[in-house]
């Protein structure tokens, strides 16, 4: 069965010009990741095929590099990311109530997406401010010495 080649000219054209800053073309294999995850939140099925035609790659090694990091996603996600340490000094400044609260103010578990797609909760290895945990990350900003109070007012900050 032939698969489609389901890329828009915008993407194949991103494509080729990455692929052009390097040597081997599967070293360009993170940065368009990335690209296609900015631009789609996540990576469907449906541009493995193509995007690994692109970089002389076999679909195994693509899918291969997209399980591998952790911020790579394979499926669809929120349009905020939460991810909430759960590394030893978080988990001796209790970090679990943190989680809690957040289970309870988004009605998901970690993992899992709220219907309306605004959170994706995640936990994650330390964010490197261990001495102001317990630390939590939404999206790109990182907040230290969260208490369960403050999360209200923090996930206010990014609903629509
Ligand atoms: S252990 Fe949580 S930030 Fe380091």
């Amino acid at each position: 069965m032939k698969i489609p080649f389901l890329l828009n000219k915008e993407d194949q054209e991103y494509i080729n010009q990455e692929k052009k800053h390097y040597e081997n073309p599967k070293a360009a294999s993170i940065e368009i990741l990335k690209f296609i995850q900015n631009k789609y939140h996540w990576i469907p099925n449906h541009f493995i095929n193509p995007i690994a035609k692109i970089l002389h790659m076999s679909c195994s090694e693509l899918e291969e590099i997209t399980t591998f990091y952790s911020q790579i996603f394979r499926k669809p996600i929120g349009k905020n990311i939460i991810r909430y340490c759960d590394s030893i000094v978080c988990y001796i400044n209790n970090y679990k109530i943190i989680q809690k609260k957040l289970e309870k103010l988004l009605q998901i578990h970690p993992g899992q997406t709220t219907q309306n797609k605004q959170f994706t909760l995640l936990p994650t290895c330390c964010l490197g401010k261990c001495d102001k945990s317990p630390v939590i990350m939404i999206n790109n900003h990182t907040y230290t010495n969260v208490t369960p109070k403050k999360l209200p007012i923090l996930l206010d900050q990014y609903k629509l």
